[in-house]
């Protein structure tokens, strides 16, 4: 009897650990965008609020949240893109979101994506010639 409900424990364990990794992720594509970045809508237009290590991004519609998005920081992982060996493995990156990519003054190099990347940023997890890439990113 104590033998059965320690197996129903512990696989109850294991499952809810499955389910709060999976629940915490998104799953979406990101664009990149080079400079001049003018802050157009965050932080009233202050671009000292930029991160000088230059991991930063333009927020999407989905996420932009009436402009909440902005400050709220990222981690982004790429999954994959259209040509093969196009992420590099292993790197996760956490940016800041500066700006919304609907009205960004550097155009992304695609738009509609959950977020556009500096070009600093997205050239850390993929190869910089691709126009966009599948993303997982969570909030943190
Ligand atoms: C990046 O992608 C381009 C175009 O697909 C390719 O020619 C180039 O070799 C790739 N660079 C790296 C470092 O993989």
């Amino acid at each position: 009897m104590s033998k059965v409900r320690l197996l129903n424990f512990s696989h109850g364990l294991i499952l809810s650990t499955l389910f709060i990794h999976y629940s915490l992720a998104d799953v979406g594509t990101a664009a990149q965008y080079g400079p001049p970045f003018l802050p157009t809508t965050c932080f009233g237009r202050d671009a000292s609020q930029f991160p000088s290590s230059n991991m930063f991004a333009a927020a999407g519609e989905g996420i932009w949240d009436n402009g909440a998005a902005c400050g709220r920081q990222y981690q982004v992982r790429c999954i994959s893109a259209a040509a093969p060996r196009t992420c590099v493995p292993g790197q996760t990156i956490q940016i800041k979101i500066v700006d919304r990519a609907q009205s960004s003054v550097s155009r992304p190099s695609l738009g509609g994506t959950s977020m556009v990347l500096s070009v600093t940023a997205f050239q850390a997890i993929a190869n910089v010639s691709a126009s966009f890439i599948n993303i997982e990113f969570q909030q943190v």
